[in-house]
C-alpha cells in the first residue's frame, strides 16, 4: 500500500491558536460539520426505533431502498432506480474510503480522482494498494493502455471544495468515455440540494428543480442505463445528520451486489434506528428546504463581506463552501497563496482551510465553510468589514 498522507489538519494548530486569541473568540470556518439541530421529524423516527434488539439488514430494509428510489425520481429527476441497486452506508466517507477495495482494486490498478478534491478519494485508492491519479480532464489521463486505464473514476459534483457543478453534457461525455474503456464511474453528489445559482430553489418545495444538479444516473447523462455507474449520497449535510452516519449508494445492481456481498461478511451495516431515521428524512422535503434557507442566508452575508474585503470567489455555485482567492496572490503563483490568506484570516480570529489540502492545484485558494451559527457568521462578517480598525 502507498503510505497514507499525513493528517493535514494538525498543521492548522498554530493558526487556530492565533485565531482563538481574538477578543471576540474563534470563528471556525475550516471544517464542514453541521451546527444546526437535527430536524424533529428525523429525531422522532430514531426514537421510535429505539427497540432494535435484532441485527439490521446490511442491504437496508426494502422500505428504505424503495424510499431512496422514490427520492431519486422526485428530487433528482432520475426515474427507474432499481431498489435492488440501493445500499445504505455508514456515512459516505467509509464508502469513499473502501470502494476501491470493495470493487477489487489492488496494486497496479489506477483510481482516477479530481485534481482538486475531497481527500478521501486519494486515501481510498491507497487503502486498496492502488494508485490515485489526479486528473484535470479526461484527456489529462493520456492515451489509454492496460496499465493506465483506471479501474474506477470518481466525479464529485457539486464539488467539495470548489463548489463547481458539472452539467449533464459534461457528465454524459464522462460516461461515454468510461463505457468505451470499461471504467466504473462513482459520482459523489452529496451537495446536490444546495444549489445557489440564479433561479435555483425555484420549485414549489423551495428546493432546486430536479435535475438542475444532474446525477450520474440522470437519463440525459447515462441514456437510461445504470450499468457501470454508482451515485453516492449523504444525509449529513442536507438533514444535519452527520452524527447519525447516514448515507447510501445507488446505481448498477450488479456492482451494488458486489459491495453487498463483502459488506455482509465484514459487518458493515447501518444500525436499524438510523435506517428508520433515514427513511423519515428521505420522505420529508420540508426540513431540507428550511436548512437550505439557513445556509443560503449565511452564504449571502459571507460572500458579500469577502467581496468587499477584496477577495475573489471562484465557482462556489453549490455546496457548503466558498472557494476564495485574491488576484494579487494568484499572480504571485498559485502554489502557496492559501497560506497568506490563512494568515490574514487568523488575525481576524477566523480559521479557514488551505486549498492545498485538496491537491496541489488548490494552493492558490482557501475553502471557507458555511457551517457556523448565524452569530459566528455575523462575527466573521463584522470583522471582515472592519479590518484594520483594531476590531
Ligand atoms: C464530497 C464529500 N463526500 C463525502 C463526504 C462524507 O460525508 P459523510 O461521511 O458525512 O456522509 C463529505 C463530507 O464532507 C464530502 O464533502
Amino acid at each position: 500500500m502507498d503510505s497514507l498522507p499525513d493528517f493535514p489538519w494538525d498543521s492548522l494548530a498554530p493558526y487556530k491558536e492565533r485565531a482563538s486569541s481574538h477578543a471576540g473568540g474563534l470563528v471556525d470556518l475550516s471544517v464542514g460539520t453541521p451546527v444546526d439541530p437535527t430536524p424533529d421529524v428525523v429525531r422522532a423516527a430514531l426514537i421510535a426505533a429505539a427497540d432494535a434488539h435484532g441485527y439490521p439488514q446490511t442491504w437496508g430494509t426494502p422500505a428504505l431502498r424503495e424510499a431512496v428510489a422514490a427520492w431519486f425520481a422526485r428530487r433528482r429527476g432520475v426515474p427507474g432506480v432499481n431498489p435492488d441497486g440501493v445500499l445504505p452506508t455508514i456515512g459516505s466517507k467509509e464508502l469513499v474510503a473502501w470502494l476501491p477495495t470493495l470493487l477489487g482494486a489492488g496494486p497496479g490498478d489506477v483510481v482516477a480522482i479530481p485534481a482538486v478534491a475531497y481527500p478521501t478519494y486519494d486515501v481510498g485508492a491507497r487503502l486498496a494498494g492502488a494508485s490515485p491519479q489526479p486528473m484535470r480532464s479526461l484527456t489529462s489521463l493520456g492515451p489509454m493502455t492496460s496499465a493506465t486505464t483506471p479501474k474506477l473514476l470518481w466525479v464529485n459534483s457539486p464539488s467539495n471544495p470548489t463548489g463547481q457543478v458539472l452539467g449533464h453534457e459534461h457528465l454524459a461525455k464522462v460516461v461515454r468515455w468510461a463505457r468505451q474503456h470499461s471504467v466504473i464511474v462513482a459520482s459523489d453528489e452529496c451537495y446536490a440540494e444546495l444549489d445557489w445559482r440564479e433561479g435555483a430553489g425555484g420549485s414549489s418545495s423551495g428546493l432546486p428543480i430536479p435535475g438542475a444538479v444532474p446525477s450520474i444516473l440522470d437519463p440525459r447523462v447515462c441514456g437510461g442505463s445504470h450499468d457501470g455507474l454508482l451515485a453516492v449520497y449523504s444525509l449529513s449535510k442536507q438533514s444535519s445528520m452527520a452524527g447519525y452516519r447516514a448515507a447510501f449508494v445507488a446505481g448498477d445492481p450488479a456492482l451494488v451486489g458486489r459491495l453487498l456481498e463483502i459488506r455482509k461478511h465484514a459487518g458493515m451495516m447501518v444500525p436499524w434506528p438510523v435506517q428508520q431515521a433515514m427513511l423519515a428524512a428521505l420522505t420529508d422535503d420540508a426540513h431540507v428546504a428550511e436548512q437550505r434557507v439557513r445556509y443560503g442566508i449565511r452564504r449571502g452575508h459571507l460572500l458579500s463581506a469577502l467581496d468587499h474585503a477584496g477577495y475573489r470567489i471562484d465557482y462556489s455555485d453549490a455546496g457548503l463552501y466558498l472557494w476564495v482567492t485574491r488576484a494579487d496572490l494568484e499572480d504571485a503563483g498559485a502554489g502557496s497563496g492559501c497560506w497568506t490568506i490563512l494568515d490574514e484570516m487568523a488575525d481576524l480570529g477566523i480559521l479557514v482551510a488551505p486549498g492545498s489540502f485538496y491537491g496541489a492545484a488548490g494552493g492558490g485558494h482557501v475553502r471557507i465553510a458555511l457551517t457556523a451559527t448565524d452569530e459566528r457568521i455575523g462575527a466573521a462578517v463584522h470583522r471582515l468589514a472592519h479590518r484594520g480598525q483594531g476590531d
